[in-house]
């Protein structure tokens, strides 16, 4: 199956890496194409990505066209390519706060058209990623395009409406844990431990505690209390985050980044 992004940045190239183990099993070749050839070229060859010259050549060879340019670009894109796309193509767009009606307000009638959100830990295989089916999408096309997006980690089907604040939970945390595992780090530099061991160690334990809430489907107050004993060194920290006021911090940051993707 040829595979095709309009756009190769930070996404993009997120996305070939989480795509490399389903092409090891083969059958999968991935091309792409961007403004600038030669960055093109740089970034794509490490990866196997066949540099297409311009968009409509992408358009007209991809069977899956993933469109990962910027939401503000994404208008100008799809009437470059109108009409020069293949036929029976699944277009798959991961442009954030672009609606799935902007989407086919820009295609021809009876374009196959998915939304998709990945996170960055689709690089990995690790990614959550959330998706919405256009109007009048085959149900063997959804399929095709949910299987694809399986291969980047977890993928969940939910309704466009709520796709601004799902997707700030699953596109900045990544961001807010990173901070969360920095600042837990030097936390621990201060008590002595090396720079590497406190952030490998910090985030191998909220690895675990994620994969412990997926898992056991436990709800966090209750693995919270598990390691909380009375007097114990945990309290102590869960106190002193209590009058720092993580829970209002972390709250407030989240409808922060939805009311910012809502505008
Ligand atoms: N980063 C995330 O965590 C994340 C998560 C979910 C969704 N998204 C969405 O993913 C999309 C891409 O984001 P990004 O972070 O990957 O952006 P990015 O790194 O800036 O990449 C944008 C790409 O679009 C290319 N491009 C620009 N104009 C083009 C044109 N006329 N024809 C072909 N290619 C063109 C750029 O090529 P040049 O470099 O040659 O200009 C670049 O390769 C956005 O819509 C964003 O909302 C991102």
């Amino acid at each position: 199956m040829n595979i095709g992004f309009l756009g190769f940045g930070a996404m993009a190239q997120a996305m070939s890496c989480g795509l490399q183990r389903k092409r090891e099993e083969g059958g999968l070749i991935l091309g792409a194409s961007a403004r600038d050839a030669a960055k093109l070229q740089k970034y794509a060859q490490p990866l196997g990505v066949r540099p297409f010259e311009t968009n409509r050549e992408l358009a007209k060879w991809a069977q899956v066209l993933f469109l990962c340019v910027k939401p503000h670009q994404v208008a100008a894109i799809l009437q470059e390519i109108r009409g020069h796309q293949r036929r029976d193509q699944l277009l798959i767009s991961v442009a954030a706060g672009i609606s799935l009606d902007d989407l086919m307000a820009h295609c021809e009638e009876g374009a196959q058209v998915l939304r998709a959100l990945p996170n960055t830990p689709v690089r990995v295989g690790a990614g959550m990623t959330l998706y919405s089916p256009g109007p009048g999408l085959k149900a063997q096309m959804a399929e095709m395009g949910r299987e694809l997006l399986a291969s980047f980690g977890l993928v969940e089907r939910i309704e466009e409406e709520k796709m601004a604040a799902a997707g700030s939970l699953t596109g900045c945390t990544p961001a807010f844990f990173c901070m969360v595992l920095d600042a837990l780090a030097d936390g621990a530099v201060h008590q002595g431990v090396s720079r590497e061991a406190a952030l490998r160690l910090a985030a191998a334990s909220m690895k675990g505690t994620a994969e412990l809430c997926l898992i056991t489907k436990d709800h966090p107050a209750v693995l919270k209390d598990q390691v909380t004993s009375p007097k114990g060194t945990t309290i102590e920290g869960l106190r002193t985050l209590e009058r720092q006021g993580l829970r209002s911090a972390l709250m407030e940051a989240l409808i922060a980044s939805c009311v910012k993707t809502r505008s």
